[in-house]
Order: structure tokens, then sequence, then C-alpha cells
């Protein structure tokens, strides 16, 4: 039997320390939150995709009564980026929640679907994207979907060698 080591560098870090650029994105994360439609789970989530050409895209939490068919903010966010600008890559995405009035303290932790759909964005423009989850206490930087989604499936797993 081998043994497969798998390391995830992250960084945590104040929002002032991040670049003026990343603090605005953080920012429209956090705006987003006003657009979440979350009656059932009164988690209100925001999300802000960075495009390479510097436009913002945001995307907030949309929920149903038949709950699968409600989406995550992440997703909103870069579903709408994609269908807009097809040709512009996203270069950073922010994610940012709160409870009623309250953003969460530890940084908001994006589903495994949705670090799926970072991971295709990723494949489909050809450059990492920089991830800022906000949270009171910090916010974690991930460059690239990597290390939060080691072993991640992509199209070339469908052709294997
Ligand atoms: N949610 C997001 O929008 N993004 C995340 O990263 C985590 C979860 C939403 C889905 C659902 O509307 C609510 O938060 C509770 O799971």
């Amino acid at each position: 039997m081998r043994e497969y080591k798998i390391e995830a560098v992250v960084h945590v870090c104040d929002v002032e320390d991040l670049s003026e650029d990343d603090r605005e994105l953080v920012e429209a994360a956090k705006q987003a939150t006003n657009g979440s439609y979350a009656p059932y789970s009164k988690f209100n989530v925001g999300a802000a995709a960075r495009l390479q050409d510097g436009t913002i895209v945001i995307g907030a939490n949309q929920e149903n009564a038949a709950y699968p068919s409600g989406l995550c903010a992440e997703r909103t966010a870069l579903f709408a980026a994609g269908a807009q600008y097809p040709d512009q890559a996203v270069v950073a995405l922010a994610i940012a929640a709160r409870k009623g009035k309250r953003f969460i303290p530890q940084p908001v932790s994006p589903c495994g679907a949705c670090r799926q759909v970072i991971s295709e964005t990723e494949d489909r423009y050809g450059i990492p994207i920089r991830i800022l989850l906000y949270g009171i206490d910090g916010t974690l930087v991930s460059e690239g979907i990597t290390p939060l989604l080691p072993l991640r499936f992509g199209g070339e797993d469908m052709n294997p060698r």
C-alpha cells in the first residue's frame, strides 16, 4: 500500500492586510448578502467574482421550498459571470455570510458542489482563482481551488491515459 500525503496551504489574514482590490471584493460579497433569498435557512450568503478586466459580478444564495432547487451564492455569481461575460476569466472570488445582521466569525466554507464549480471555472479559463473566505475573525485566502479541493475531478479525468 502506498501513502499519498496531501498538503494544503492557505492563509488567514485581517481584511486590512488584503490588497485594495481584494478588500473591495470582500466588501462587495458582504453587500451581496442583501440579495440573498433564504427564508428557510436564514443564512444569508453573498459572493463576488472579480473578472480579468476588473468587473465585479455578484451572487447570493437563492432558496426554494423544494430545497435542492435553490442555489448557493458562489454558483449564482460564477454562472452569472459565465453567462454575461463568457470571454472574461474569473481571477478572484470573495464569499461572506451572515445570520441576521451579524457576519459569521469563522471564514465561510464553500460546499463541495461550489468547490467543483470553482474548479471548472479555473479549467475553463486556465488560471487559478484567488478565493477569499470572509469571517469577522479573519479572512481565509486560498491561491486557487486546489488546497480546498485536492484530488478534484476535471474534464481530463474522463479521458484517462
Ligand atoms: N450556502 C451558500 O450559498 N454558500 C455556501 O458556501 C454555503 C451554503 C447557502 C445554501 C443555503 O441557501 C444556505 O446557505 C444554507 O445551507
